[in-house]
């Protein structure tokens, strides 16, 4: 029997209660599939920061570091300063990890409703490869004359050969491994004339390897307009860290909300780290009425990382069976609690979807 050392961190917000359901979720059906978990919790998060000033510290990583992968519910806390918690937990994690692929499929479920009219889940299906370490995420700049008249700020993105390479590189790959045929580079280059020049000519390099994926090209502003008018022209998006951030948003949205969309922060030979990409929903918190489905999409994505396709997989049924039964996908408007959605999933899991 396979056992994977599952690291938790709960975090804040509705975090915590997403991922209690995702682990019951995990624990009523594991012998199905003849697994076993070993979940250590983690307390990083605003509250610990509030009571410590800790954000990571070298004991989490080392604790993070020894495990098989990581699943986390949300960090965000409104006693704290936007940007602090962002940069020195959920950044820090994906840089330490060299988590550097963020991947977010955008998929429309069966009975899921969209925002966007006449598309149906044969025109929502695609999944979004996003760079998850440099760009305008690596923290290059400063200021200059910091709080007087002549001030100056910038904020520069970083674009590396080999982080482009090494992404553009796992985009491919995925493709061709989910036998998906079309690649979507998503950039800027009439604008980023340097940095997205870069990012077009090693797309174009690493394509000459899969003479069989198709490939296309699209500029940000576009693609945000054939999501909402041409879904179905997308099957794999590669794109920048920046992009990749605002895009996946709209793909929450036509997918049916952040109640159902989840990513994963892939290293593909260290530690992953995987979450539902909705934030902590503060004025939710403690309620039972969050929708725990992205949490444990998450965790399908995560045991499909792991190797476990199969148990990924019945995850994945079960939740859009389950998503079928619900009224709507949003926090308290689902018809039903988040631990009873929670004990749906398990149902369905358990009775093969019966
Ligand atoms: C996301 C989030 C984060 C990001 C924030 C919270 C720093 O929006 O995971 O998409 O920008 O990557
Ligand atoms: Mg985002």
């Amino acid at each position: 029997m396979k056992k994977y050392k599952i690291s938790i961190i709960g975090g804040d917000g509705t975090g915590p209660e997403v991922v209690d359901e995702t682990i019951k979720v995990l624990e009523h059906t594991k012998s199905k599939f003849n697994v076993e978990f070993d979940f250590v919790e983690n307390d990083l998060g605003g509250d610990r920061y509030l009571k410590s000033g800790d954000l990571v510290t070298d004991l989490d990583i080392e604790q993070l570091g020894s495990s098989d992968s990581i699943l986390l519910g949300a960090i965000g806390h409104p006693d704290v300063k936007p940007g602090i918690l962002e940069q020195g937990i959920l950044l820090k994690l994906r840089k330490e990890f060299d988590q550097y692929i963020n991947l977010r499929p955008v998929v429309l479920y069966e009975g899921v409703e969209t925002p966007l009219a006449n598309k149906t889940p044969d025109d929502i299906n695609f999944v979004v490869v996003r760079e998850n370490t440099e760009g305008l995420y690596a923290g290059a700049g400063g200021y200059i004359h910091y709080g007087t008249d002549k001030e100056v700020a910038t904020q520069e993105s970083i674009n590396t050969r080999s982080a482009i390479q090494r992404c553009i590189e796992y985009a491919f790959e995925f493709t061709s491994k989910n036998n998906r045929k079309k690649i979507t580079l998503c950039a800027k280059t009439n604008v980023l004339t340097y940095a997205h020049d870069l990012w077009e000519r090693v797309f174009y390099e690493v394509a000459e390897k899969y003479p069989d994926i198709e490939t296309d090209y699209g500029h940000v502003d576009a693609v945000c307009m054939w999501m909402v008018k041409n879904p179905e022209w997308f099957d794999v998006i590669v794109t920048d860290n920046m992009f990749g951030d605002i895009i996946t948003d709209l793909g929450a949205m036509i997918q049916g909300g952040m109640g159902i969309a989840a990513g994963g922060n892939i290293n593909p030979n260290g530690v992953s780290m995987f979450e539902p990409i909705g934030g902590s929903a503060p004025k939710y918190t403690g309620k039972n009425v969050i929708n725990p489905l992205a949490c444990i999409a998450a965790a399908s994505m995560m045991l499909d990382v792991l190797g476990e396709k199969e148990y990924a997989n019945e995850i994945e049924k079960s939740i859009i069976k389950t998503a079928h039964n619900l009224d709507s996908l949003s926090a308290g408007k689902m018809g039903m609690s988040t631990t009873e959605v929670g004990d749906m999933v398990k149902e369905f899991i358990l009775t093969n979807g019966e």
